[in-house]
């Protein structure tokens, strides 16, 4: 059997300061939302799964939470540019109150292309949270409303996030080895 943690460089944030983090903005959003009942989390799949799982819990608040398949990248490191919705909402958000809840926001396009889709279904707010951002790598600039944590610009495994499928269960985030990369030309 693989071994996941074998394939390891060093974690770069581990599970208390995730824990802690996302204690903070929860209670940075329920600040925010306290003068609503309605909040809706659309969890972005499938990276956004651990995630939203946690934060979800840590919200001392009414909230309904949502699923949406989006795909960017394929095996490789770097995103194909291209986004495709390959699961959609089970519900209209017309009026609702929104918050995305995404792992990574890397070059930006996959949530630039949800923020627009999601716009035209025209709900009430529409706002973004997401785990990690890496702004050296911006190529489209989207409004994050609350961030857990800026990282340099290398490629990141655990905590919802893979590289080839592999390695979301991992409870921390870590940078992998180099040589896991060795095999892959480039892109998918
Ligand atoms: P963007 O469209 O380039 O912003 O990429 C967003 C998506 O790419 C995220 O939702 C992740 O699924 C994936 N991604 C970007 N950077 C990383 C990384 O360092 N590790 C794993 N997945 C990543
Ligand atoms: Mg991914």
């Amino acid at each position: 059997m693989k071994d996941l943690y074998g394939d390891i460089d060093r974690v770069l944030i581990d599970e208390k300061q995730i824990e802690a983090r996302t204690r903070e903005l929860s209670r940075q959003i329920e600040a925010d939302y306290e003068d609503t009942e309605d909040l809706l989390l659309i969890c972005v799949l499938k990276g956004g799964y651990v995630f939203l799982s946690d934060l979800s819990r840590a919200l001392a608040r009414p909230h309904d939470i949502d699923f949406m398949g989006v795909s960017s990248y394929g095996a490789g490191t770097q995103s194909s540019g291209a986004v495709q919705i390959i699961m959609d909402l089970k519900q209209p958000i017309a009026g609702r109150n929104v918050l995305i809840v995404e792992d990574i926001v890397d070059s930006g396009r996959t949530l630039d292309y949800m923020l627009r889709n999601l716009q035209a279904r025209s709900p009430g707010s529409l706002r973004i949270c997401t785990l990690l951002s890496k702004p050296a790598r911006r190529e489209v600039e989207v409004p994050i409303d609350y961030t857990g944590f800026e990282i340099p610009d290398e490629f990141v495994v655990g905590y919802g996030l893979d590289f080839d499928e592999l390695y979301r269960n991992l409870p921390f985030i870590a940078v992998m080895k180099p040589a896991v990369f060795a095999h892959l030309t480039n892109g998918d």
